[in-house]
């Protein structure tokens, strides 16, 4: 689904030239993090907290020799975390920045928020009001990027 949304979100910018077989790979391998920690609700019997599928994806892939797409794992939680986050909440994560930077990494978490690993909701996109409104609990920034995203990705006028 956040494949699928991607390559949506990159057909409506085609002056920037996005990379659509990179965004399809990446799209796919993003949350392949997950794998490693413990999330029983949604099949993944690992001990590491949730928070961390992004790292663990990044090394995962990076282990296989994708330093690109190990980034696209990375970059794709919430809006992208900052340093400043990362310390503010105490997440067990190394302190450096985690956006997004290419266009690519962008794209793909923008469309990633669209749609929950929640098994009744697979394929059941999020409205943009419900989004922003999660995005909130996480910090104000965090919705607004989200916002700036939606203008800039053309998902509202
Ligand atoms: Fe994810």
């Amino acid at each position: 689904m956040v494949a699928e949304k991607s390559r949506q979100v990159a057909l409506r910018l085609p002056e920037l030239q996005p990379d659509f077989d990179f965004i399809f790979e990446s799209a796919m391998l993003h949350d392949i993090g997950m794998i490693h920690t413990h999330a029983p609700g949604i099949g993944c019997t690992g001990k590491e907290p949730y928070i961390k599928h992004g790292i663990l994806g990044r090394q995962m892939l990076e282990k296989e020799g994708w330093p690109q797409h190990a980034l696209v794992c990375e970059r794709h939680i919430g809006t992208g975390l900052t340093k400043e986050i990362i310390l503010r909440h105490g997440l067990p994560l190394p302190a450096r920045d985690m956006r997004p930077q290419s266009l690519e990494e962008k794209i793909i978490c923008f469309a990633d928020k669209f749609y929950s690993k929640n098994r009744n909701y697979l394929e059941k996109e999020k409205s943009v009001d419900q989004i922003v409104h999660s995005l909130k609990k996480h910090g104000q920034e965090v919705a607004e990027q989200f916002q700036i995203w939606l203008r800039e990705f053309k998902e509202i006028e």
